[in-house]
């Protein structure tokens, strides 16, 4: 069956989720208009205002631009710029600031400038772009991750996930300076962070005086060596995109052997993506986030092939998507979060709402109701 094919075959399924998305967000965004959600309770958004170098506080932002570019509802629009007011004032807190700007700025400033042309997003972004950068280390070739104590050489895989930022930079001010550093932190990533099995190494640890890897970690999954699944999600998605801002073939390489990875752990267990791939059996603890964020890299995937190869990613996607709809999503207004069932880490924030959660799964069904907006 074609893409398109596909695609037709789940309309219905696809028009009634986007409805109930849109029914939904409409509402919480006027209710949580002055608020930078993270996770809800008792139902209700909580607000990350005062943490706000938070690396999470530009989804709400991006979902927000994700559904005007979608409905030119101006709700959305309203919401989208005051959580950009509320973000800016992370510039001050420089300390607080690290690799994670990608995820903040693009998905705000980068979405704002885009879609309205406005000049402040567009310094904003630049801004964070230019921060992204300075933290470059030309010696060892990587992008360091974080700030804290003695991680100088550390790098991670949802860095994949910030370097378009810079991709987007280098065309914007038509200098292939900030290309230069993505790329070579994706082939960085590419070399170092996937395993041969496919799998994936959530932290290394480099030599920051030139090229060479000292160890690795692990991070947010079950243990050293394990398969923590939302670190190879931000794989899947982060090769295809540097592929689709390259047109280098190697990423779109890297991007399908880790989604085939991705494909197969997640078939196990009915479509609903374990925390770890290779945690123990029980406790059985599911992220719904790695699933969202994998989907939509998988529709990417499928969008750059064709015949069979673009339909098994893109099944791959519906499956997962529609598997976590039945189960795990909460259309109801008593409830300001939609996805539920997301896990900060193997070892603790399990299974809970997160706004992540929410925008990539919104993401993957504006993907597949056609929209060629992308964010990233
Ligand atoms: N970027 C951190 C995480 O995925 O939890």
């Amino acid at each position: 069956m074609s893409f398109t094919d596909l695609i037709e075959k789940h309309k219905s399924w696809i028009e009634r989720t986007f409805e109930k998305l849109d029914e939904k967000l409409s509402h919480c965004a006027v209710r949580s208009r002055e608020k930078i959600p993270y996770t809800v309770k008792d139902g209700v958004h909580d607000d990350r205002k005062n943490n706000i170098t938070w690396w999470t506080n530009g989804f709400w932002g991006g979902l927000m631009w994700l559904m005007y570019e979608a409905t030119r509802n101006p709700e959305y629009e309203v919401t989208a710029r005051v959580s950009e007011g509320l973000l800016e004032k992370a510039f001050e807190e420089i300390d607080g600031l690290h690799h994670d700007v990608g995820f903040m700025f693009h998905l705000t400033s980068g979405a704002s400038y885009r879609l309205t042309g406005d000049k402040r997003s567009r310094r904003n972004n630049l801004l964070a772009a230019m921060l992204l950068a300075s933290r470059y280390n030309s010696k060892g070739e990587f992008i360091r991750a974080w700030n804290i104590e003695n991680s100088e050489g550390w790098t991670i895989i949802d860095s994949m996930m910030n370097i378009p930022l810079l991709y987007w930079a280098s065309r914007e001010v038509g200098d292939d300076r900030f290309k230069y550093i993505a790329v070579a932190q994706a082939d960085m990533c590419a070399r170092d962070h996937v395993r041969e099995d496919g799998t994936i190494h959530h932290i290394v640890m480099h030599d920051t005086t030139k090229p060479k890897v000292l160890g690795t970690r692990g991070g947010q999954g079950y243990k050293e060596g394990s398969c923590w699944s939302r670190g190879q999600s931000w794989a899947v998605y982060g090769f295809i995109l540097s592929y689709i801002h390259t047109q280098d073939k190697k990423y779109l390489e890297v991007a399908r052997r880790v989604a085939d990875l991705f494909i197969e752990e997640t078939k196990k267990t009915e479509w609903l993506p374990r925390i770890d791939f290779k945690q123990p059996e029980t406790p059985l603890k599911y992220d719904s986030t790695a699933g969202a964020i994998a989907a939509c890299g998988m529709i990417e995937i499928a969008k750059c092939l064709e015949g069979a190869e673009a339909e098994k990613y893109l099944a791959a996607a519906i499956c997962i998507l529609q598997a976590m709809e039945k189960n795990w999503c909460d259309f109801s207004d008593e409830n300001d979060s939609i996805l539920q069932m997301g896990s900060e880490q193997y070892k603790g924030g399990v299974h809970i709402p997160i706004i992540y959660g929410d925008f990539f799964f919104t993401e993957a069904i504006l993907k597949l109701k056609g929209s060629n907006f992308l964010i990233w």
